[in-house]
């Protein structure tokens, strides 16, 4: 006999997701969803998602959800024995970075990121010959080879009080060009960029916005957009920046430049607000899928593991970054 609670879970998760999906499409997958909530007791395990994760996962499953930042705090501070990371590699390095003594679990283990492949450990090491003394910050959507050559890391919640903190006349940021000019425009010191781009947000162009312009609709970009997006947009922030915004506005109608997930997992909280297109996907993160959750927690495999002293190294600026 299943008690009331365990009941309510599944009716209550049904009715969340019904802002987001058909009933019957909820429906189906919560055999699944239960399957994998037992697995990680069993485990002592929590899983942390990225608000670009589709809301199967944020709210069926997820412990946590939240940015870059949030997620790295949160694996810092976790007790679990494991931690499922459902977004992509630098996320889950990151938290394995933090969280040494925890097994880190990467299900879709090919989920990259074309940020953090644009740049190698040798090419901050040439930058750094080039520029002499000046500080490197790397962005966290980087490898921990990568991270292991920076003086700090920030997230695109927190880079201008990064480049802030460090007081220097000059900084290199890397590897996102685009975040480098958002963060060079709010900061005093000269900022020094890499010619990187995120593959879903340098799509966005100008064009996709001028429909909208001198409408009711707010126009929100993510700092890796293109610079005519960002100026033709309304607001400009990290993910948790762009919730923290649509939490105080009237219901209404909102474009998000950035990930679609971000417009279903914010529909979840706030069903009176209605989404525009574009959006564009991320294929890495869609590479996570519940059934690749339940085989990571049920086999154990598809840990992170990084090589011991490349981890010491790269421990000390993301530690930098939290303290701060
Ligand atoms: P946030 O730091 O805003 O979560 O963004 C991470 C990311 O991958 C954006 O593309
Ligand atoms: Fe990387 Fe862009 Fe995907 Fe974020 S959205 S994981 S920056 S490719």
């Amino acid at each position: 006999m299943e008690s009331t609670s365990a009941l309510n879970w599944r009716s209550e998760l049904v009715s969340k997701l019904a802002h987001v999906m058909p009933e019957f499409e909820a429906i189906a997958h919560v055999p699944m969803i239960e399957e994998i909530r037992t697995l990680k007791a069993a485990r002592r395990a929590v899983i942390v998602a990225h608000s670009y994760q589709v809301p199967l996962i944020t709210a069926g499953i997820a412990d946590f959800t939240g940015d870059s930042l949030a997620m790295a705090r949160f694996a810092a501070r976790t007790t679990a024995d494991t931690i499922v990371v459902c977004g992509v590699r630098f996320m889950a390095e990151t938290a394995k970075l933090l969280s040494p003594s925890r097994t880190v679990l990467l299900p879709a283990s090919d989920a990259g990121c074309s940020l953090a492949e644009s740049i190698t450990a040798a090419d901050v090491r040439a930058l750094r010959r080039r520029h002499p003394g000046v500080p490197v910050v790397a962005y966290v959507n980087t490898s921990a080879a990568v991270k292991a050559e920076a003086d700090i890391c920030c997230t695109s919640a927190n880079a201008v009080e990064v480049v802030e903190s460090l007081a220097s006349p000059r900084v290199i940021l890397l590897p996102d060009r685009y975040l480098a000019s958002f963060v060079a425009e709010r900061v005093a010191c000269e900022v020094i960029a890499w010619p990187g781009t995120c593959e879903v947000h340098q799509r966005f162009s100008a064009e996709d916005i001028r429909g909208y312009q001198g409408t009711e609709v707010r126009v929100l970009a993510h700092p890796e957009c293109p610079p005519e997006v960002q100026a033709a947009s309304d607001f400009v922030g990290s993910t948790s920046a762009m919730i923290d915004y649509l939490r105080r506005v009237p219901p209404g109608r909102v474009l998000l430049l950035t990930e679609c997930s971000m417009a279903d997992n914010v529909r979840l909280a706030r069903p009176d607000l209605q989404f525009e297109r574009p959006c564009n996907l991320c294929r890495h993160m869609k590479s996570v899928t519940l059934q690749k959750v339940r085989d990571a927690l049920d086999s154990g495999q598809l840990a992170i593991d990084i090589e011991p002293q490349i981890a010491e190294r790269a421990r000390r600026p993301l530690q930098g970054m939290i303290g701060l």
